[in-house]
């Protein structure tokens, strides 16, 4: 097509999805990809460009982190050995590491308004959720949580996380083994520095939260919270 059309054919990419640990399946379309450059007589300067991004554990049960180190070997490794049995010049290399760079820098915390027992489960409610992190609601995602004042407390019960948004799929966690809460309490919510605050709206009214940058003992606010001027902004009153 690129040739029908006149355009330059500069290297390959692929995707192949999200949340790898493993890097193995990325093998086959790689060595796919190689063959395919022989055939298009790339030479010196092209580029190749393997997706799958790298994964990262959001959940004690994922633990342990998925090895970036292996990933980068794998992937150098299975390039730089399949150019050399074809005789192809190497590429340059575009990896795509995704969510991991950034997924365990953020972590969301939350206030606990009230706790409620239902049907056999403890609810506690907090000040956020499917607003500012849907993605529990689309696809399932699965969250652990911590309380700020004590961290390391044994866990009592399983607790169910769930937001103020009047949705049934507003839960962040359900039946998470927890510490006793109380109201009031402030609850971490680590692994929430990709694809979070980036969904994050305005549903049901909701503000979204302030951002602060930690480093050093010190904390600087980066996003303010917004308020509810921020949501009337683009309003436009009629005659
Ligand atoms: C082409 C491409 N590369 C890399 C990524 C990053 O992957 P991840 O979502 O696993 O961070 C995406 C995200 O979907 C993508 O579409």
């Amino acid at each position: 097509l690129c040739r029908q059309h006149n355009l330059p054919l500069k290297g390959i990419h692929f995707h192949l999805g999200s949340q790898f640990r493993d890097p193995a399946p990325l093998g086959p379309a790689i060595l796919s990809s190689l063959d395919l450059a022989v055939e298009l007589g790339f030479e010196a300067d092209w580029r190749l460009s393997p997706g799958g991004g790298w994964g990262v554990a959001y959940h004690e049960d994922e633990l342990p982190q998925p090895d970036l180190e292996g990933y980068i070997r794998f992937i150098a490794g299975t390039v730089v050995s399949g150019c050399r049995q074809r005789g192809l010049p190497l590429p340059r290399l575009q990896l795509e590491p995704g969510r991991s760079l950034v997924a365990r820098a953020g972590v969301a915390v939350y206030r606990l308004g009230a706790l409620k027992r239902s049907a056999g489960r403890t609810w506690a409610l907090l000040d956020g959720g499917l607003a500012d992190n849907p993605r529990p609601a689309l696809y399932g995602a699965h969250y652990s949580a911590l309380l700020v004042s004590r961290p390391t407390a044994a866990n009592e019960e399983p607790v169910c996380l769930a937001g103020p948004y009047c949705e049934s799929g507003d839960v962040l966690a359900l039946e998470l083994p927890l510490p006793e809460v109380a109201a009031g309490e402030l609850i971490a919510v680590p692994v929430s520095g990709a694809y979070q605050l980036s969904m994050a709206g305005n549903y049901n009214g909701a503000c979204r939260p302030a951002v602060l940058w930690l480093s050093d003992g010190q904390a600087r606010l980066i996003q303010r919270r917004e308020t509810p001027e921020d949501l009337l902004r683009r309003d436009r009153p009629l005659e």
